[in-house]
């Protein structure tokens, strides 16, 4: 089949790659001819394990262009482009131009919307073009992003006569769920906001741990989560969420349920809370980092880890808290973020290591953990949990004892 893919971020790239992988030809367009060319010539814009390799893989079947004519002749249109928050609000502006322009280029391709929209946008576009909009809402992560597309937990496709089109995800071998626009559109943002909830409460308990002698987080995430009604997913605490979905859906879930009368009260607390999240760990760490000229390493930049992406990350809130606190000597180490604008970056690790006096571990990736379990001649900060006390030392641990 001929498939088109219109906006190359995340979604739309991973979404090109696997629809490649299958043996579909696929042509990829976006707006931005930067991007475009780039793209040409091999240079992939984002950081994801596996996604050059398969891109590469699948070359001979791919092509880009920055102009809607490509997309004439394809069996399907999916529509991957962003979704902005204006004034707490989604724009879903993009996505309906995106389906006009597509609907002017070809009236028989038909239009898949993977861009997380608030209910009722695919009907919106459905109206203006008059004619059926498949919805097919995106559940991958970064970072696990090709392993969350080839074998999804679930796929959900909203719209009318479907079927033929949930076909092409067949291939996972995971549960379909076909259903109407308004579902599918809602069941994403019910998803990521449960997730949210989840986080927002575990770091809750943390903090409760941190009062309670001998109480560990890390136990009680496991004592819950091996309750199947509970699981462990997502129930990890540590900074708060990040990333350029979770903080964006919530509100754009609590908004949109305003907009209709309904007050989701656990979403907005949710929200609330992780807010706070940044804060109320710079209040601890100003009692164990007392002088401010010390020397202050930072592990990790983006938001979580396996990825290069820093919007929303939280590890940069906490950066710049740390600074309005007042303390002056701040570097930072990331594996795979080399630039960011205001923040002094050490490529050496282990150097970097040697000369600090206080380490942050603000992401997950595994290579902290090897570098730090048997450091014991510094104070170690553990954001993330990824170290065991039992071996390393730690000044603080989220969700361990902490005495005022
Ligand atoms: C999230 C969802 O997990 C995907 O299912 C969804 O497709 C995607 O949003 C989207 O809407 O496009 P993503 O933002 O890539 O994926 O990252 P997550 O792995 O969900 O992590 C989000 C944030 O929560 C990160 O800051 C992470 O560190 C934090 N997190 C996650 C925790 O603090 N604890 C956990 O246990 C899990």
């Amino acid at each position: 089949m001929k498939i088109s893919i219109v906006g190359l971020g995340y979604v739309g790239l991973v979404t090109l790659a696997v629809m490649a992988e299958l043996g579909h030809d696929v042509v990829g367009l976006d707006i931005d001819k930067n991007k475009i060319l780039g793209l040409k010539s091999g240079k992939i814009p984002i950081y994801e394990p596996g996604l050059s390799k398969m891109l590469e893989k699948n070359k001979e079947r791919i092509s880009y262009s920055d102009s809607y004519e490509c997309i004439k002749g394809s069996k399907y249109s999916f529509i991957c482009v962003p979704t902005p928050t204006v004034n707490e609000r989604i724009d879903v502006h993009f996505v309906i131009d995106a389906g006009k322009e597509i609907n002017n280029v070809d009236s028989k391709t038909n239009i898949v919307i993977k861009s997380t929209v608030i209910p009722g946008t695919a009907r919106k576009l459905s109206e203006e073009i008059d004619r059926g909009i498949i919805s097919n809402p995106e559940f991958l992560r970064e970072g696990n992003a090709l392993k969350d597309t080839m074998a999804p937990d679930r796929v959900v496709v909203g719209g009318n006569k479907v079927e033929e089109f949930a076909k092409i995800w067949e291939f996972t071998k995971s549960p379909i769920l076909i259903t109407s626009n308004e579902n599918a559109e809602l069941i994403k943002y019910a998803s990521n906001s449960f997730l949210a909830t989840k986080i927002s409460f575990i770091n809750q308990i943390a903090d409760l741990c941190e009062k309670i002698p001998n109480a560990d987080v890390k136990v009680i995430e496991r004592g819950m989560g091996l309750d199947k009604r509970i699981g462990m997913e997502f129930l990890k605490a540590g900074t708060g969420f990040g990333g350029s979905c979770f903080p964006k859906d919530t509100k754009a879930l609590v908004s949109f349920s305003e907009d209709l009368g309904i007050s989701l009260s656990i979403v907005k607390s949710t929200i609330d809370y992780n807010e706070k999240r940044i804060p109320i760990i710079v209040n601890k760490l100003k009692k164990i980092i007392t002088q401010k000229n010390s020397k202050i390493l930072i592990l990790g930049l983006s938001f979580k880890d396996n990825t290069d992406d820093i919007r929303e990350s939280k590890s940069l809130e906490l950066i710049r808290n740390l600074e309005l606190e007042g303390y002056r000597d701040i570097w930072a180490y990331d594996p795979v973020v080399t630039k960011v604008e205001g923040i002094r970056l050490i490529s050496d690790l282990d150097s970097a290591i040697e000369d600090s006096e206080y380490i942050i571990v603000a992401t997950e990736w595994p290579l902290f953990s090897e570098k730090l379990q048997f450091v014991n001649d510094r104070h170690i900060i553990d954001l993330r949990r990824v170290l065991e006390p039992v071996k390393t030392k730690l000044d603080y641990g989220v969700g361990l004892y902490f005495k005022d």
